[in-house]
């Protein structure tokens, strides 16, 4: 049986195999890519692919300083998404999760990139989500907190509205930091486990309108290509 590290090396790497067959990443497009251990997997093999030839001029939008890090370490040229070579827009962009629907609708932020990585994803004719068997549920939401990353000045009324909507709010702390995680834009993060089933859909909307949310982690609008490790050493595509 496979751990759960081993299905996110499985999934990272087999995921971008697949879609390098299917002819859905190819030489000379824009990629967009995650944030988080399993979607390193998949930025270790697009850089195995580029060095060994297979993928050439490859243009790279980042989703996090970790990403960035990580393709400047394999030397995958990055781009920001403003400038002339992506020019705003991707191909194809893939990440990891923390709970995936049968939908397609995801919760994503367990890294606190969550603005960046909506971002990216929203603005990718295709999106690619890869995850292992453990965040496979029926209903998002009410095991994994849902990340809505906050303005400080905002932080007390923010709080008080997503808790009259149902939520059970925590100010996300660092590690090895004191205080609150501080995001890659400078935002807090609050973290809201819904006391009851809410609909991603509609909630990823009301969320947003609250004045001094950035953004939440619902990602419901860019329906994904699923790639799901088993611990079996099955690898799942579901719409592919
Ligand atoms: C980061 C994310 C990650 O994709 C998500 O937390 C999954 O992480 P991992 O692959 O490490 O389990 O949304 O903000």
């Amino acid at each position: 049986m496979l751990s759960q590290n081993e299905q996110k090396e499985l999934v990272g790497k087999g995921s971008i195999d697949a879609l390098v067959e299917k002819g859905l990443i190819f030489s000379g497009m824009k990629l967009g890519l995650g944030t988080g251990s399993t979607a390193m997997h998949a930025v270790k093999r697009v850089a195995e692919l580029i060095s060994n030839g297979t993928l050439k001029d490859i243009k790279v939008a980042s989703t996090s300083f970790q990403t960035t890090i990580a393709c400047e370490n394999f030397g995958i040229p990055v781009y920001s998404l403003n400038s002339p070579q992506l020019n705003g827009e991707l191909d194809l962009a893939i990440d990891g999760a923390d709970e995936v629907a049968p939908s397609g609708n995801v919760i994503k932020g367990g890294g606190a990139a969550l603005l960046n990585e909506k971002i990216v994803a929203y603005n990718a004719k295709k999106y690619v989500i890869i995850t292992d068997e453990s965040k496979v549920v029926s209903g998002l939401g009410t095991k994994f907190p849902l990340p809505v990353e906050i303005i400080d000045g905002a932080r007390v009324s923010v709080v008080k509205k997503l808790e009259a909507l149902g939520a059970k709010c925590t100010i996300r702390e660092g590690v090895r930091k004191c205080g609150p995680v501080i995001t890659d834009n400078g935002n807090q993060i609050v973290d809201c486990l819904w006391q009851n089933d809410v609909d991603p859909e509609k909630m990823e909307d009301e969320l947003n309108k609250i004045v001094g949310v950035v953004e939440n982690g619902f990602f419901t609008k860019n329906k994904p290509i699923v790639f799901v490790a088993h611990a079996d050493g099955k690898l799942e595509s579901r719409g592919l």
